[in-house]
């Protein structure tokens, strides 16, 4: 199932899969075949996210969520958001096939943005379950202009339905996800999995670096307004920045920057960036991204230059619950003989959004060389099968949870 989702791409050679893009279209009906084949009744809801729903026989209206993410980064790995789906599918198979009665519903979800590269917005699926998508993500456009509302009619879904997809909180059981570490501790720990005590908080910025467009040949460099050489600085100061953050495993990353008007013979006159922020508490994130914005007014004001920093996403810290690491200890535990590692999530999942709504909690599973967001990204069969394992006898644990 991971290879076949794997095909489906923008790209022949690569795999690419943004946010309501026929290539999300084609895996996101896909899926919604797999949850058909393994007994679910499967919906779209108004921002493309495939619920995939397995009755208890007595139509509960209390339901555990079960999902990850369908669409990927740029040349991305092929494990990253479609093995929580697969692994949730298959969990249902299993359950099925043993005939194991749940206290509630089982609801499978596919989310439809968890990377946020297409929108200047991520976790627009699971902030929209959660009640935590303000209609203003509607107007927000892509790189060629498209909006967030244009692109989901296009899709087939109903902008105008975000607000009434939002989950009534007692309506819901928790949140639970698999998903691959993104980093090497479990395998320098030689273990296949492990449980997540929270998932870093993050946010996201774009830059805009304004100065003076001129002849690269004529204007002496002391007279120059390089909006470029100015983000060249700005990157150097936010790379020093997180080195003296460790401690608070502050993270600092520029992953885009585009330049006007970008020839060889004429001085750039602006530079947008991309800022990606994220740290161990939302206070040491909070104060970074502070000593940016006092830093880059200096920078702007030796240089010549305006910039301007717009916070595009803001997440504090999402705690997993303490009653769903139980479960996952005890379902990985009865699993691998051992208790399983507690590790903290420096990636972003949909569980910093679903934890607006209700309690969540997520099974690492090791990868190779802590190597993610590249096609390199790998896991074991071996690892594969003990998360959908254990994702089943997490189920079972919340069943108990709950019949208590
Ligand atoms: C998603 O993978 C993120 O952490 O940005
Ligand atoms: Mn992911
Ligand atoms: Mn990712």
């Amino acid at each position: 199932m991971l290879d076949t989702l794997a095909t489906i791409s923008a790209e022949p050679d690569q795999l690419t899969r943004l946010y309501l893009t026929p290539e999300h279209k084609r895996a996101a009906d896909l899926v919604a075949e797999w949850m058909r084949r393994a007994g679910m009744s499967v919906r779209m809801d108004a921002v493309a996210g495939i619920h995939g729903v397995l009755s208890n026989g007595a139509n509960s209206p209390r339901r555990l969520i079960v999902g990850s993410h369908i669409d990927t980064v740029i040349d991305a790995g092929r494990y990253d958001g479609a093995l929580g789906i697969v692994a949730a599918i298959l969990a249902v198979e299993e359950i099925r096939a043993r005939a194991i009665t749940l206290p509630f519903t089982l609801e499978v979800v596919a989310f439809g943005d968890e990377e946020g590269i297409r929108f200047p917005k991520t976790l627009i699926g699971s902030s929209t379950v959660a009640g935590a998508t303000d209609e203003s993500v509607l107007d927000l456009t892509d790189a060629a202009g498209e909006t967030v509302r244009n692109a989901l009619l296009r899709f087939g879904c109903d902008p105008a339905a975000v607000a009434s997809e939002a989950y009534r909180r007692d309506d819901v059981v928790g949140y639970l996800e698999v998903h691959i570490e993104q980093g090497p501790l479990l395998e320098s720990l030689d273990e296949p999995l492990g449980a997540v005590t929270a998932i870093a908080a993050q946010s996201r910025h774009r830059v805009r670096i304004t100065g003076e467009a001129g002849h690269a040949g004529t204007v002496p460099m002391a007279l120059r307004h390089d909006a470029l050489a100015g983000a060249a600085e700005f990157i150097a100061m936010t790379e020093e920045l997180a080195y003296k953050g460790e401690r608070d495993q502050l993270v600092i990353t520029t992953g885009e920057v585009s330049v006007k008007p970008g020839a060889v013979n004429v001085i750039p006159g602006e530079a947008r960036l991309s800022l990606d922020v994220r740290a161990a508490s939302d206070a040491a994130r909070a104060t970074a991204v502070e000593t940016i914005r006092r830093r880059s007014r200096q920078i702007g004001s030796r240089r010549g230059l305006v910039i301007g920093i717009e916070t595009v996403h803001e997440k504090p810290v999402a705690v997993c619950a303490p009653k769903l690491r139980a479960a996952i200890s005890n379902a990985v535990g009865g699993l691998t003989g051992r208790k399983p590692p507690e590790l903290m999530s420096g990636a972003g999942h949909d569980g910093l959004a679903m934890a607006h709504l209700t309690d969540i909690g997520m099974i690492f599973v090791r990868c190779r060389a802590g190597i993610s967001h590249n096609p390199l990204e790998h896991v074991t069969k071996g690892d594969l099968g003990c998360s959908v394992e254990a994702l089943v006898r997490e189920i079972v644990e919340v069943a108990k949870q709950e019949r208590t």
